[in-house]
């Protein structure tokens, strides 16, 4: 088998080939650049291009969607071979993907029903194997025949969620959320509640994030709901997303600023291409650069940031995977961008600020940036008392809350004497 079928609903997109020299290329199938529905699947694969894309922009797509590090090891591990290949990999596990597309290696549409299709996924079960040091993605891949590939260095699990229970569908019909368990190492202590308080206060600071729970089994478990899934007519549409790597045709080594990878300047000339609704967006990317600095995100790197498809043309997608991570030892201390070339946040003085937006070709407003910074610091702290109040209420013994709380005050007091921001 050389070749892979993209499916978007039941309509053949195209086909990611292997080559003889293991290098990947995709074209478009003629039905789907004449179909009313037909769309670029990235910026970079433009629909009106004639033939194969390079391995290049084709693996910026495809390599996007599939786990990392570790965790594709231990998947590798499970079926027994090595998947180096993104398209072996693929050919296993791409029928429920991060987006809209279903890539199997079968060339009709798979059929999906959604009767009697599902194992239930008992979440003693999973405690029990995450304690036993199991992966939890291959531990559903083996135990529950699920089918599905999502990115990303930590061990997650999509599922769907119906009466409070949780679902692995075995056919690939679309998942809703997504859990996460623990971090895999100990010193990332309270992971999950780190990720749960830091969305919830992302919400109550007005950023758009879904809705997320803990669910406290023998293990907690983040769940986060997906929002490249809508129901339509009782039916789960897939909605298409993709993360800022694959829209500038990035592959996911380079998903930092200090590995090659895409700058807050690029990002946001991307933002700019590729928005419909520029204006909007900007204020919301730049809402998102504050709030990550602010709260200690240093992991907010170019595959932490997505569109969704609005039919036309690219909207930021809601935002996900925010944590303090300042906190932990495991991970950088230094943000995953640069300001004017500077690495180092603890250096950043108003005039980085003002560059570096001077650097995106926004010399007219020179202080969005630090505007925003100093109005989301303010909604910050007024909205962080209220949150760990709440979340003192539902989780008294876990200290996470408090001590994100403890960080962020020490990183605004570090911001305030640099930064001079009065009030
Ligand atoms: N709520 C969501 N809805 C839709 N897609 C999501 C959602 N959350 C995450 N994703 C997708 O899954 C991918 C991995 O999720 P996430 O970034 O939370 O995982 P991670 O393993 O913690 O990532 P990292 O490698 O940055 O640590 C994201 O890049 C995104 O494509
Ligand atoms: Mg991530």
């Amino acid at each position: 088998m050389n070749q892979l079928f993209v499916f978007y609903e039941r309509e053949l997109v195209g086909k990611l080939k292997k080559n003889a020299d293991v290098t990947l290329s995709f074209s478009y199938e003629e039905a789907w650049k004449e179909s009313k529905n037909g769309f670029s699947i990235s910026p970079l694969l433009d629909i009106k291009a004639e033939g194969n894309f390079d391995n290049r922009v084709t693996r910026s797509f495809f390599d996007n969607l599939l786990p990392e590090g570790k965790i594709r090891a231990l998947l590798e591990k499970f079926v027994g071979k090595s998947l180096t290949n993104d398209f072996q990999f693929l050919e296993k596990f791409g029928a429920d993907c991060a987006g809209a597309f279903i890539i199997t290696p079968n060339e009709d549409y798979p059929e999906q029903t959604l009767s009697n299709d599902f194992e239930e996924l008992g979440l003693s079960e999973l405690s029990k194997a995450y304690l036993n040091n199991e992966n939890l993605m291959s531990h559903v891949m083996q135990k529950h025949r699920g089918r599905f590939s999502l990115a990303g260095a930590q061990d997650k699990v999509p599922f769907v969620y119906m009466d409070h229970k949780v679902y692995i569908p075995t056919n690939g019909v679309a998942t809703t959320h997504v859990l996460k368990p623990p971090h895999f190492s100990k010193s990332v202590k309270d992971s999950v509640y780190n990720e749960y308080f830091s969305m919830k206060l992302a919400s109550a600071c007005g950023l758009k994030v879904p809705r997320v729970d803990v669910i406290e089994s023998e293990i907690p478990f983040y769940v986060v709901e997906r929002f490249d899934r809508k129901m339509i007519a009782g039916e789960v549409k897939r909605l298409h997303q993709i993360d800022f790597c694959q829209a500038q045709g990035y592959l996911t080594e380079e998903k930092y600023q200090e590995d090659g990878g895409p700058s807050l300047k690029s990002n946001y000339l991307c933002l700019k291409k590729n928005s419909s609704d520029m204006i909007e967006d900007t204020k919301i990317f730049i809402r998102w650069i504050c709030f990550n600095l602010l709260i200690g995100n240093n992991d907010c790197h170019s595959k932490n940031i997505s569109f969704l498809w609005d039919g036309r043309k690219y909207r930021l997608s809601p935002f996900y995977d925010l944590l303090c991570t300042s906190i932990y030892r495991g991970y950088s201390a230094e943000f995953a961008f640069k300001l004017n070339d500077n690495g180092y946040w603890g250096q950043w003085k108003k005039e980085h600020f003002k560059k570096e937006i001077i650097s995106w070709g926004l010399d007219k407003s020179p202080e969005i940036l630090f505007e925003a910074f100093v109005e989301v610091k303010k909604t910050l702290l007024d909205n962080l008392e209220t949150e760990v109040a709440a979340f003192k209420e539902r989780f008294p013994s876990i200290k996470a809350a408090r001590r994100i709380k403890e960080e962020i005050g020490n990183r605004i007091n570090s911001f305030d004497k640099r930064l001079k921001i009065i009030g």
